[in-house]
């Protein structure tokens, strides 16, 4: 285990290039899995999530050779389980993909029940709800998913809620059914898209993307492809917030401008000053943050995934914040953490309200989880002082080489083990 220390109080300056997104990522590895043929898949983030996904692909069969440090080709061809055991399942949950990537391969998925962070119930029931539509037959006891179909049926579905991961196993378990599939009320975040566009390069037949009613009109095969995952818009956020908590001046580069117009118009109202470039965003900030109302909600509004970030910003804002978060019911278990370091936030269910002060204190915090660790770093580059943010295991799952990338940018950030 290890920790980040911080030496906090500079600005960021300079430039950051941004890694391949690893929502689009964790969906594109398992529905490899549905080609007959090899795939190449580019820019490739290098985390640990996608090392645990390529762990199990390869455990299921696959041939995954590894090309350079983001590229990979992997032969689904020799893939001959349907099995994702504790071990592969536990720690993620993309591991929740093979579901509906084998269902589409071979019409019979096992898969032990998905791992990662904790925001509260992280059911998955409306991805069950349709596969049952697609014609499998679902048992779904606590430790083990089984999904089985002697034919998949294309259906129409309509989501109870906008579900990223019911959009995406549907998508999979649907390409290849016999027939037309409709989702209703789907997801529009920028890793849907991808996601199809990569399925309709293997030769999927899919409309709708990034609208709210995705259609699928099954195909019979399915072809290898070489194709480049899009930038990380989490991670370019978290950038750009970076930026603007250190009163920085930093060009964020290779990104998808349109992916970040919720996170830009947001940092524009706290005061920040964004330049918006083909492929690249300047965030300047030369006063301290204003206050504001932020409400996460489904892309395209502000994402949940910046959540934890944009209030350790909102924490030295003049005022009084809001921050209210739409679609996870416990997303701010890291405000103790943030109130170690003098924040004034009070949580009243799924709204915080951020009372601004002049300015954090350093402190041992811990990550919570993925966004709230990235959040403490953006709080310790902030605060005056040595900060230590414990558990960057849940860091490292999201964020490459987030220290290194840091210190490009100026700021005193180390990697340091932890000795019991
Ligand atoms: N929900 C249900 N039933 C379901 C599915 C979802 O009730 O069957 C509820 C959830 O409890 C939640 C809401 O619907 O309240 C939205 O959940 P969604 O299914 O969209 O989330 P997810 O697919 O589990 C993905 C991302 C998360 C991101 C959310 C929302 C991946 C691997 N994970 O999770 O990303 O917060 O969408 O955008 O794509 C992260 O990257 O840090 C992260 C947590």
């Amino acid at each position: 285990m290890d920790k980040f220390v911080i030496n906090g109080g500079k600005a960021l300056s300079g430039t950051v290039r941004i890694s391949g997104a690893k929502n689009a990522a964790v969906a594109i590895l398992p529905a490899v899995l549905l080609a007959d043929s090899p795939c190449i898949v580019e820019n490739l983030p290098d985390i640990s999530d996608v090392a645990t996904l390529i762990n199990a692909l390869r455990r299921l069969g696959a041939t995954v050779d590894v090309i350079n440090k983001s590229t990979v080709k992997i032969d689904p061809r020799p893939a001959n389980s349907f099995v994702v055991d504790k071990e592969m399942a536990e720690g993620m949950r993309a591991s929740c993909y093979f579901l509906g990537a084998l269902l589409g391969r071979c019409n019979h998925a096992r898969v032990a029940p998905p791992g990662g962070c904790n925001f509260g119930e992280r059911p998955i029931d409306q991805h069950i709800m349709g596969f049952r539509a697609l014609g499998a037959q679902v048992k779904d006891s606590p430790d083990l998913v089984e999904a089985h179909a002697d034919e998949l049926r294309g259906c129409s579905v309509r989501l109870k809620m906008v579900s990223v991961g019911a959009t995406i196993n549907i998508m999979l378990a649907a390409v290849k059914a016999h027939g037309f599939t409709v989702i209703n009320n789907a997801a529009c975040e920028p890793h849907i898209v991808d996601l199809a566009i990569f399925l309709n390069s293997m030769g999927a037949n899919i409309t709708g993307a990034g609208t709210s009613t995705i259609k699928i009109s099954g195909v019979e095969t399915l072809h290898g492809t070489t194709y480049r995952i899009i930038p990380d818009q989490i991670e370019a956020g978290t950038y750009m917030v970076a930026a603007a908590a250190t009163n920085g001046n930093v060009l964020i580069d290779n990104v998808t401008p349109r992916h970040l117009k919720s996170i830009i118009d947001t940092l524009v109202d706290a005061g920040a000053d964004v330049s918006v470039f083909d492929e690249s965003v300047r965030v300047k900030m030369t006063e301290r943050p204003r206050c504001c109302n932020v409400l996460a909600l489904p892309h395209p509004k502000f994402p949940t995934d910046m959540q934890p970030q944009i209030t350790t910003l909102l924490s030295v804002a003049t005022g009084v914040s809001t921050v209210t978060d739409g679609v996870w019911d416990d997303r701010f278990r890291y405000v103790e953490q943030l109130a170690k370091m003098g924040a004034n936030v009070q949580v009243n269910g799924k709204t915080a309200i951020i009372t601004g002060v002049d300015r954090l204190g350093p402190a041992k915090v811990k990550a919570v989880d993925l966004r709230a660790g990235a959040a403490m770093i953006i709080a310790g580059l902030m605060a005056n002082g040595t900060t230590e943010v414990e558990n960057t295991i849940y860091i490292d799952r999201g964020y490459e080489n987030v220290a290194e990338k840091l210190q490009m940018l100026g700021a005193d950030i180390k990697r340091v083990p932890v000795t019991e």
